[in-house]
This record gives C-alpha cells, sequence and structure tokens, in this order.
C-alpha cells in the first residue's frame, strides 16, 4: 500500500495547487460609503444633459445624464473621515419605471491609507432599486494596476425630497 500512496498524495497536492491558481480568491477588501448629493448647496453631483421627461424613477428621467465628484468616507456620516472620491459620471439607461437602471462609469481615486493615489475603474450596470447590486471593476492603477473583480453595493440612505443618497460599499479585487 505505502508504495502507491506517495504518488497519489502527490497528484493531489498538484491538483489543489492548480484549482487555487485557478480560482483565485479576491485579495484587496475595502470598505467605505459614498454621498452623492444632487441638491444645493452641498451638490456633488451635477445634471448635465436632461432627457425628454418621460420615463420616470423620482427624479431622474430617462436620458439624463450627471456627472460627480462624490466624497468616499469610511463611515456612514458625511462628517467621517475621507478616503478618497467616486469621479465619473451615472446616465439614466432604462425606460422601464419598474426597472430603472444607470449605467455608472466612475473612477474610485483614494486619497488617504495605503492606495493612497491609486484608483479603480467600475463600468456597471446601477439598478438602483435592487437591495444589492454587483459591479464590475474593470481595471485600476497604481498599487491597484490590472485590479479586477467586483464591488457589492447598498443604499444605506435616499431623501426622497431632496434625491441625495449615501451608498454602502465592500470592494473585492486582485491584482
Ligand atoms: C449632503 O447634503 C446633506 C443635506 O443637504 C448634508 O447634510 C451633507 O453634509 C451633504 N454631504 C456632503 C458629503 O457634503
Ligand atoms: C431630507 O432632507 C430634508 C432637508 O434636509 C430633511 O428635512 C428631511 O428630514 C430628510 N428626510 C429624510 C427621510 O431623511
Amino acid at each position: 500500500m505505502a508504495t502507491f500512496n506517495a504518488p497519489i498524495v502527490l497528484l493531489l497536492s498538484l491538483a489543489s495547487v492548480a484549482i487555487m491558481a485557478a480560482g483565485k480568491e479576491p485579495t484587496t477588501h475595502l470598505h467605505f460609503y459614498m454621498h452623492d448629493n444632487i441638491s444645493n448647496p452641498y451638490a456633488t453631483a451635477v445634471r448635465v444633459a436632461q432627457g425628454p421627461r418621460t420615463s420616470s424613477a423620482p427624479g431622474l428621467y430617462f436620458g439624463d445624464i450627471y456627472v460627480i465628484d462624490d466624497p468616499l468616507t469610511t463611515g456612514p456620516s458625511p462628517s467621517s473621515p475621507l478616503v478618497g472620491r467616486a469621479q465619473g459620471f451615472y446616465a439614466m439607461a432604462s425606460q422601464d419605471p419598474a426597472d430603472i437602471a444607470l449605467l455608472l462609469t466612475v473612477n474610485l481615486v483614494f486619497t488617504e491609507g495605503e492606495y493612497k493615489g491609486s484608483t479603480l475603474a467600475i463600468l456597471s450596470r446601477d439598478a438602483i432599486l435592487s437591495p444589492v447590486r454587483e459591479l464590475p471593476v474593470v481595471g485600476g492603477s497604481g498599487k491597484l494596476r490590472l485590479a479586477r473583480g467586483y464591488v457589492l453595493m447598498k443604499t444605506y440612505s435616499f431623501n426622497q425630497t431632496l434625491g441625495d443618497a449615501i451608498l454602502e460599499w465592500d470592494v473585492y479585487v486582485t491584482n
């Protein structure tokens, strides 16, 4: 028996190394909150194009485009420490009021901590009524060069009157 065991054990350990290499787990988890204010005087999202006011979510119409420079903070309070910004745009890209979805295209620019000066690129569908949205991470720069992974994003709070939102981000990337 012993003469057969050694090669079998070796084969099994080679197989598990191959499986680990193929299904590499994300190595970095980042957690923060994004503050998307469309109301003045603290607007960080501005509407630069307006759709024809047809299919709508409250305050959002098919064709609307907003450019954003939203702060990212460690906690849900707007006064908690800043870690970066989400810079880019979102477009109201669905006509179905029961399935409201944005095209969200942003660079996350980190300004503090280990990833200060590094960025992550997000190119995603954001179905804003879903409790959890999965956003693809399509790239990165600096310490996050060649990053790939995903984000699980939740709406932490939404003010119906003002249209201001706080989004909770859990980012899982490897590079
Ligand atoms: C967003 O607006 C709210 C209410 O107007 C304000 O309390 C909050 O501080 C603003 N957030 C940021 C990050 O400026
Ligand atoms: C929305 O913001 C307004 C103005 O700051 C505030 O009076 C109201 O309580 C807020 N609503 C919610 C649900 O937070």
